[in-house]
């Protein structure tokens, strides 16, 4: 598959040989999730010189700038230079980490992304965006800057964790209500999962060639992501992204028959597809007190210039809007009605 983004030709490659891919850059800089390391040491052990591999503990706690200095002065006693080739090997914040260092030193060198695990497959590493979290802000610091070539090995699913799995299938129903997808389908007809991630992946490529500095349509992406966010901050990431943006669908569901923009046939119907896949559909009410308390507050860092909150609400089954409020306490007590009590 190749596609323009900014004007910057980009390859995904599919289910290559990696052993032979790796061959092929030897002499290169590897970022690797340590566990994904110890999984797969025989894909690496004899094939990469050890002294250019940098093993990452890839925990949102590690997402941040100590972490991205440690890769520059591994890129500095290495002699990386501009016209090195970074190649990132695991989830998401691996490849998010990797690629912003890759994208700041010495102005940005060449990048891989080989995404290990299904939300980075059809997610975290397409589209060009790179982040740590700073100040907890998530992705508080970032840049702009897609990868050269994406090399996509499904394989690597074998041995995902269950939840961390279903996470990244939060993502792909997200994709599957916006209006150019031809997912509803796919997943009716239970496709196999290298096609789903394909269609995925166009989905999602289709918004970042419109918007790739994310300031129009590709915010479409954000759906259940404003309500999910404060459940990632209140329960200081206890409760993972995927379960978070699968409550916050639902919330955003919610939201959209209260203000009447669609009517209870469409929300059964919405709600049907994400419960066809098993995804939550509650938070843990111990956090309920954590909601009440942070909540306006975290919505404020949400919120834009104009002091509003921009929420991607539905207008349909397959159509998604953006509605712009001031009212957080709305959006808060939405939220609330899915607290597990
Ligand atoms: N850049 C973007 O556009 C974008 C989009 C969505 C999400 N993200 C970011 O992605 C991150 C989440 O990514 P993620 O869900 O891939 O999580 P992750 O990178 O934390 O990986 C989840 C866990 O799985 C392990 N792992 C990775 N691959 C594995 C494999 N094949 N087998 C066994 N274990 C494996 C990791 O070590 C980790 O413990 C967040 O930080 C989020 O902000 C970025």
């Amino acid at each position: 598959m190749r596609y323009r983004l900014n004007n910057i030709m980009q390859e995904i490659e599919f289910q290559v040989d990696l052993k032979k891919v790796l061959s092929k850059y030897q002499e290169e800089y590897f970022i690797i999730d340590s566990i994904l390391y110890k999984l797969y040491k025989e894909l690496f052990v004899g094939a990469l010189n050890p002294k250019k591999i940098f093993q990452l503990v890839a925990k949102e706690k590690n997402k941040n700038i100590d972490t991205v200095l440690n890769i520059y002065e591994f890129f500095l006693q290495s002699n990386a230079t501009r016209n090195s080739c970074i190649i990132a090997i695991g989830g998401g914040i691996t490849t998010d980490i990797a690629a912003f260092a890759a994208s700041t030193y010495k102005r940005g060198c060449g990048l891989i992304l080989i995404p290990t695990t299904l939300l980075g497959m059809v997610d975290a590493a397409i589209g060009g965006k790179t982040g740590i979290n700073y100040e907890n802000i998530k992705n508080g610091i970032g840049s702009f800057y897609p990868a050269e070539k994406v090399i996509i090995n499904t394989d690597f699913l074998g041995t995902q964790l269950e939840a961390d799995y279903k996470g990244g299938f939060v993502e792909i129903i997200k994709m599957s209500f916006l209006p150019t997808s031809n997912l509803p389908e796919m997943l009716n007809n239970e496709q196999n999962i290298e096609e789903i991630i394909k269609e995925a992946i166009r989905t999602k490529i289709k918004l970042c060639q419109q918007d790739l500095h994310d300031k129009s349509s590709r915010r479409l992406l954000n759906l259940g992501h404003t309500f999910g966010h404060i459940l990632e901050s209140i329960s200081n990431y206890k409760i993972p992204h995927g379960a978070a943006v699968a409550v916050g669908i639902r919330a955003a569901i919610r939201f959209s028959l209260k203000k009447g923009f669609i009517d209870s046939e469409v929300y059964r119907r919405i709600e049907k597809r994400l419960d066809k896949f098993d995804l939550p559909a509650s938070f843990p009410g111990k956090y309920l007190p954590q909601l009440l308390e942070k909540g306006i507050f975290i919505l404020k860092q949400d919120k834009k210039a104009d002091d509003k909150l921009n929420l991607v609400l539905f207008k349909g089954l397959q159509e998604l809007f953006f509605y712009k409020t001031e009212n957080s306490i709305e959006v808060i007590s939405t939220l609330q009605e899915f607290a597990d009590v």
